[in-house]
C-alpha cells in the first residue's frame, strides 16, 4: 500500500478509492469538475513518486502535475495539497474535553 503525504498528512488510499477521493476523505482542498481526466481542474504538482493513468486524460498538465480523479499511484507520492481551513485540524474545538485533559497533562 503507498503512502500519500501532502503538505499537511500522511495517509494511504483505500481499495477502489481514486487519489482525489482519498484527498477529499482525509480533508483536504482539492479542486474538481470533471472527475475524470478532461477539465483539468484538480491537477495538483507531484513533488515525487510515479503514477500511471488507465486511461490517458485528455487534460493539459505540467510534466510536474497530477490528475488525481485519474491517476493510479505506482509508487508512495508528495503532493503539493493542504488540509481545508474547516478540518479539525485547522480549527480545534477550544472547549473540547479531549483537547483540554490534553493541555492539562
Ligand atoms: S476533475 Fe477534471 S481532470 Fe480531474
Amino acid at each position: 500500500m503507498n503512502l500519500i503525504t501532502t503538505c499537511d498528512k500522511t495517509f494511504t488510499l483505500q481499495q477502489d478509492e481514486t487519489l482525489l477521493e482519498g484527498l477529499e476523505r482525509t480533508g483536504h482542498e482539492v479542486e474538481y469538475q470533471c472527475r475524470s481526466g478532461y477539465c483539468g481542474a484538480c491537477r495538483l504538482k507531484l513533488l515525487s513518486g510515479q503514477v500511471s493513468y488507465p486511461e490517458q486524460p485528455l487534460a493539459f498538465i505540467a510534466p510536474d502535475e497530477i490528475l488525481p480523479c485519474c491517476c493510479q499511484a505506482d509508487s508512495d507520492l508528495h503532493l503539493v495539497c493542504h488540509l481545508r481551513g474547516d478540518t479539525p485540524e485547522h480549527n480545534p474545538d477550544l472547549f473540547d474535553n479531549d483537547l483540554f485533559a490534553a493541555k492539562q497533562s
